[in-house]
Order: C-alpha cells, then structure tokens, then sequence
C-alpha cells in the first residue's frame, strides 16, 4: 500500500496568510529551518494509478499540482482521485471539494450520516455541488467493520468513531455525535499490515491504545505541542482540548501514549498547527520527537506498509 501525504498542516497551513507566531514568522525571513505546508490531506492508492483522496483540503489544486501521480492523463479529462472520504466535516477537510467541480461525472464521496449532514446543512456543499459535478454520497458507519470502496478494488478499510469536536459551524459543536471524527485503518493486501490514521484526535483510550498498538503505522493528529498553545502566543483563548485535540506534551499527552506502543510501530505525526515548535527543525521538542522515534509528516512524504 501506498500513502501519500498530500498537506501535513492543520487548518491555516504553514506559514498562515494573517500569523507572525515564532514559527510562520520565522519561517517567512529565513530565521528557522522549517518547511512550508499545506492543508491536511492524504491520498491511498494501491497501484499507484488509481487514488483515495482522504480530506478535500483548500489547497487542493496545488497539492494535485505537487503530485504528478494524481494524473494518470488517461483520456481528454481524467484524474487518478478516484473516490474522496473524509474524516471530518472541518473546512480544512472539506473545502476542496469545491474545486473537484469540472468531474463529468457525480463525485464518488464516503463519510458518516453526522459528516454527511453538516456539509449538507450548516456549511452546503453537496447542494452546491448538485449544480456542477453532483455527489455520489456514501453513508459509512464507524463501526470497525472492514469495507471496500466500488471505485478502487483492492483498498479494505476501517474506520473507528473517536473523541473529538465537530467543526465550529456544525449545530453539535458542543454536543459531539458519534461519527463527527473518525480513524481510519487501512489494510495492506500484500503484507497483511494495518496503518491508522487520525487527524483529529481528542483522546486515546485504552480500545483505541490496542488498536494502534496492532498497527504497522499509525499517523495521527500533531496539532499542538502544549494544551495552552494558542493561548500563551495570545493568538486564540481556545485549548487544544477546546477543539478537540490531544497535545503532545504534558501528562497523558500524546507523546505518553506513542511510547506505549510496541517498539515496530512507526509513529508519525500529521495535522500540524503553525503554531507548534515541533515544525522548527532545530527545536528541543523536535529533538525530543527524534529521541522517541516519532517523525513529522511534510509534504511529499511517502509511506509503504
Ligand atoms: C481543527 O482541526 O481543529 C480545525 O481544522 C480548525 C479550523 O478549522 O480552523
Ligand atoms: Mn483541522
Ligand atoms: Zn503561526
């Protein structure tokens, strides 16, 4: 299996266009060694023609651009993005799909009826879309049960409710539902391994513990380093917690429960805020990361399991 990380970054990209943090000033005059990024997506594919698009992000166009393999060029119009599924109704997660519009064909979309809903209410873009290309929506439920995707044989996934927050748009941002954010377990055909992926991640219980912990690779959300992050920078009075992200450091933080996990594990962080240290690549808590194992997606990144 084949992944291929398409923006590492969480909502507002790396540098973001209105941020002077430390880290997106610091990257703009050349004062850190870090690497821009573009908003949270990745994209499966198992014989490298023909993809899963997982999360629409804004940035879309460029990161399909930025990845020659996403265009096969098999007749006068074509994509490789065979099906798109998202993990979250999040406007960095959705947004792009906008941009898929010039398909003649309705848009092969899988998400939860909660996901389906809010991007067919609060923020409407499958109404929209009905005027253009069309959706073909796909209720999925998160209840772990393997599935196969008609557009891409060979792809068997799971996917797994979590603990996290609906998008601020969404009427159930203070009451979160079953199926607003899920993980997804992608299964390799040829190795017979696992990967987890997870974006937004509240929480790791001790459920969700045992299944990473049978995993080849889990890929899961890097948003903050610190609870407090936005808040000691001044930039939001939100906490990471507030929207629905579990930080890296701290107790019960996510560098805890990564280093729980058997020693095969690969361990990689994705969805990273602007504001998190970890993007400057001479910073302690980078070096920390390293001394635990645990990489930091970028865009471009490749992964086989
Ligand atoms: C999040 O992951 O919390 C959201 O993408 C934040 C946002 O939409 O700005
Ligand atoms: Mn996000
Ligand atoms: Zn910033």
């Amino acid at each position: 299996m084949l992944l291929r990380v398409l923006g590492s970054s969480a909502g507002g990209g790396f540098p973001q266009w209105n941020c002077n943090c430390p880290q997106c000033d610091g990257l703009r005059r050349g004062r850190i060694r870090a690497q821009a990024r573009t908003q949270s997506s990745i994209a499966l594919s198992c014989n490298g023609q023909d993809w899963l698009l997982v999360n629409a992000s804004p940035d879309i166009l460029a990161q399909i651009r930025a990845t020659p393999a996403l265009q096969p060029a098999r007749s006068a119009r074509d994509s490789g993005i065979a099906a798109v599924l998202l993990m979250d109704a999040q406007i960095d997660h959705v947004t792009g799909l906008l941009m898929l519009r010039e398909r003649s064909t309705p848009l092969p979309l899988l998400a939860t009826p909660e996901v389906l809903s809010d991007i067919g209410s609060g923020f409407p873009l499958t109404s929209i879309l009905s005027h253009y290309c069309g959706v073909a929506s796909q209720a999925i439920a998160c209840d772990a049960r393997p599935f196969q995707i008609d557009a891409l044989p060979g792809l068997t996934l799971q996917t797994l409710a979590l603990d996290s927050k609906p998008p601020p748009y969404s009427p159930w941002r203070n009451a979160p539902r079953q199926g607003d954010n899920i993980g997804l377990l992608v299964h390799s055909s040829a190795t017979g391994e696992r990967l987890f992926y997870a974006p937004g991640l509240a929480e790791v219980t001790p459920a969700l513990h045992d299944v990473m912990a049978g995993c080849a690779v889990v890929l899961v959300d890097g948003t903050f380093w610190r609870a407090d992050e936005m808040q000691r920078l001044g930039l939001s009075t939100k906490s990471a917690a507030d929207m629905g992200h579990l930080p890296q450091s701290g107790a019960g933080g996510m560098l805890e429960h990564l280093a729980r996990l058997p020693a095969g594990v690969r361990k990689v962080l994705i969805h990273i805020n602007n504001t998190n240290p970890i993007l400057d690549e001479d910073s302690p808590e980078r070096a920390q990361l390293a001394a635990h194992g645990i990489e930091v997606a970028y865009d471009g990144m490749e992964i086989r399991w």
